[in-house]
């Protein structure tokens, strides 16, 4: 298989991807897709005193969907939540050392997911205290 122009480091991550799977005791999930080429993602992550202790990833996409997916969990794995959301594509694109021309959109998925994961643990942490509170438990 020929791997065009991309770089040693994102042929590495689209060989040997980390952190992939859905983690068994995740508590915010989010998903981001490309309607053009279809390509998806699913992200799980873990926080813990607002850190993302845990993180994984499925992908349903091209050679750089997937090595961006498995960057941006190594870029914020043991990062907090505010510098997680702002992690960005060229962060992701930097990281791998480069994309060719053609596959710089693909690293907006791992981004885009890894947002809508924390957005929806954000969502759930909301949930939880207007339930603590309408149960008038004082936290
Ligand atoms: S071609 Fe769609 S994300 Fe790579």
């Amino acid at each position: 298989m020929s791997y065009g122009s991309f770089t040693d480091k994102a042929i590495d991550h689209f060989k040997f991807p980390r952190n992939v799977g859905k983690l068994d005791d995740f508590n915010g999930e989010g998903y981001a897709g490309d309607p053009e080429c279809g390509d998806y993602i699913k992200i799980y992550i873990k926080v813990d005193n607002n850190i993302i202790v845990d993180i994984g990833f499925l992908v349903f996409g091209c050679v750089g969907a997937i090595a961006t997916s498995s960057i941006t969990t190594e870029l914020v794995k043991g990062k907090t939540l505010e510098e997680a959301l702002n992690i960005s594509d060229m962060d992701v694109i930097e990281s791998l050392g480069g994309l060719p021309e053609n596959k710089i959109h693909c690293s907006l998925l791992g981004p885009s997911g890894l947002k809508s994961a924390i957005k929806n643990y954000y969502d759930k942490i909301s949930d939880l205290k207007k339930c603590l509170i309408e149960n008038k438990v004082n936290f």
